[in-house]
């Protein structure tokens, strides 16, 4: 059998390929760029058509020719649920293709209408499919991917501070699916003698509650690390959070809310005439400031997590101080706002050759608008100069 997996670069995407490579099935890829693959997955694939845009056609015709089977993990933004998958879709009845699984993993969104932007997207994607395609699709229903709640996503589980941030009871189960088993419950799915009936699939690896999961972790690190709960509120307080975001950025500002109102602060963009790969090795070397900081002559960390004191040494690089040296130590200590969560991304696009687009983006709880006007201007001079300071170590 040989089954393509759209979107095979993905963080679902892969565990599926495995658990295909694992039940002896042929792979072939369709994603915008084979080198974000792990070389065990990219070395044994049968092919790789690149996708150049979300709306790319011909690589989805190329793509879908002589597959038995067709998994779309693309990502879950309403462009790629709506629009590719549904180019896809088309795609793969010219070829003939009759299993696909739709991407999903989500809680089921064939409940609450007009709950959740995204949601309400996948419904439409599934309703025009039903009344328009030959191709009767595989939803799956998984609750909460582990891998995103506690890898990915730093809001639900903040790995610095072994905080796990919740709303509503504390004794609350969520549904959890590890990726391995979505992989594991996708093959099956698809390789089942009525694959090509489609349908909803619900499914889940464990239940667990917030207390639970502190419960687990604390058992597990015997003490060494005390893993905390940060109640943001009620459920009707996230409920009043998602009517005043909505209020506040309409349906086309929905990143900024759906997620328990996470707010974005500002993102700071420049485009660097330097490879991504060169980019990427001074930025994945965080502990490395003396990089980042032309000035610095070096830089020093004792201990990790809270209490923890770095110690940097510098020599002014310019300016009327220029050649003057000083030290100054930094402590980290408990957050002064402990209910507030804010994070930044970094994240990098290759735009040619030797050209690569720098974003960083800063995200968090909202802020009365006067604060926010205050952070935006500070983080935004901030990143930029630190952005043209690790230009400055390229070019
Ligand atoms: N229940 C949960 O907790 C949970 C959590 C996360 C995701 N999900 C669901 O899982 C499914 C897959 O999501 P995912 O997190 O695996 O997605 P992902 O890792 O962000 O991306 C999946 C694929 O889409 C591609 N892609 C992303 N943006 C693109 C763009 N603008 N143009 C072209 N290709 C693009 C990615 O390519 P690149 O590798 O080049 O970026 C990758 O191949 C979605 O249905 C999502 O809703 C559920």
């Amino acid at each position: 059998m040989l089954v393509l997996i759209a979107g095979i670069t993905g963080f679902v995407g892969i565990p599926c390929a495995r658990s295909a490579f694992a039940r002896g099935l042929k792979v072939r890829g369709l994603a915008r760029n084979i080198n974000n693959l792990p070389e065990d997955v990219g070395k044994r694939l049968e092919g790789f058509e690149t996708l150049s845009s979300p709306y790319d056609i011909a690589a989805m015709d190329r793509a879908t020719k002589g597959v038995d089977a067709i998994i779309c993990t693309f990502a879950g933004i309403p462009e790629m649920f709506m629009e590719s998958q549904l180019l896809l879709i088309r795609a793969a009845e010219r070829a003939g293709v009759k299993i696909f699984h739709a991407t999903s993993w989500n809680y089921d969104w064939t409940l609450a209408p007009g709950s959740h932007e995204l949601y309400d997207d996948m419904r439409g994607f599934a309703h025009h499919v039903a009344l328009s395609s030959t191709i009767k699709p595989i939803y799956m229903f998984t609750g909460a991917i582990v891998e995103y709640y506690f890898k990915r996503s730093r809001y639900d589980w903040n790995p610095d501070t072994k905080t796990f941030s919740f709303h509503g009871p504390s004794t609350f189960p969520t549904r959890y699916t590890t990726t391995e088993d979505i992989g594991n419950y996708v093959l099956e799915a698809i390789t089942a003698p009525d694959a090509a009936d489609g349908g909803f699939v619900r499914v889940q690896s464990f239940e667990a509650s917030p207390e639970d999961i502190v419960k687990a972790y604390n058992a597990a690190r015997e003490g060494r690390t005390t893993a905390k709960l940060n109640c943001l509120g009620s459920l009707q307080d996230a409920e009043d959070k998602l009517t005043e975001g909505r209020a506040r950025n309409g349906k086309g500002g929905w990143y900024n809310f759906i997620r328990s109102s996470l707010v974005n602060y500002t993102t700071v963009t420049r485009d660097i005439d330097a490879p991504i790969g060169q980019v990427w090795g001074l930025v994945a070397d965080f502990g490395a400031e003396k990089a980042w900081y032309p000035g610095a002559k070096s830089v020093s960390l004792e201990g990790f997590g809270l209490g923890s004191v770095r110690t940097f040494n510098y020599v002014y690089p310019a300016g009327k101080n220029k050649g003057q040296e000083y030290i100054f130590s930094e402590e980290l200590t408990e957050p002064d706002y402990p209910d507030m969560v804010a994070f930044g991304t970094t994240v990098l696009d290759s735009l040619g050759p030797n050209k690569t687009r720098f974003r960083w983006i800063a995200e968090g709880s909202p802020l009365p608008d006067e604060f926010m006007a205050v952070l935006r201007e500070d983080l935004n001079e901030r990143f930029d100069g630190l952005i043209v300071a690790i230009v400055n170590q390229l070019v």
